[in-house]
């Protein structure tokens, strides 16, 4: 099998597996970083949600071999201390349900706010759209973003 070189919250790590193992099962069966989940393994739920070079994307459907050098973020890297002001205002807002989908959900709302740091309701619901939640959290989600977009932080 290839061996592969892959960036991921700030580590380098060596893996050795098939090509098209997708990302989401090197992440957690091969690093043990288990905060990304599966829901759908098709794309279409978000779910598996990580950042590549501070994207978001779809681990689940994402072979390793089109990683490249491309450096990954998953949910326990997007702070280099304590919590992601997204995370406080998640917990603020008290978002959570079953809880299954929100690490997706938190690693879209942190690219948006990058790349719009006072999103409207329109930008909110444009960039969040692929994360489904069966819990039906989308108003505590859209409250989060709103309060995190007034606190400090990146
Ligand atoms: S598990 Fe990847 S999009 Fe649903
Ligand atoms: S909180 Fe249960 S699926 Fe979103």
């Amino acid at each position: 099998m290839p061996e592969f070189q892959l960036s991921v919250n700030g580590a380098r790590f060596s893996v050795t597996a098939e090509a098209d193992t997708p990302l989401l099962w090197v992440l957690r069966d091969y690093l043990g970083l288990t905060g990304t989940r599966f829901g759908c393994g098709q794309g279409l739920c978000g779910a598996c949600t990580v950042h590549l070079d501070g994207m978001p994307m779809r681990s689940c459907s994402l072979p390793l071999s089109a990683v490249g050098t491309q450096k990954i973020t998953t949910i326990e890297g997007i702070s280099a201390a304590g919590l992601h002001r997204v995370q406080e205002a998640w917990i603020a807002e008290q978002v959570p349900q079953c809880g299954y989908c929100q690490s997706g959900q938190i690693m879209s709302a942190v690219a948006l706010l990058r790349d719009s740091p006072n999103p409207s309701d329109e930008e909110i619901d444009a960039a969040m759209q692929g994360n489904i939640c069966r819990c039906g959290t989308y108003q505590r989600i859209r409250k989060a973003i709103k309060r995190a977009a007034e606190m400090p932080g990146d």
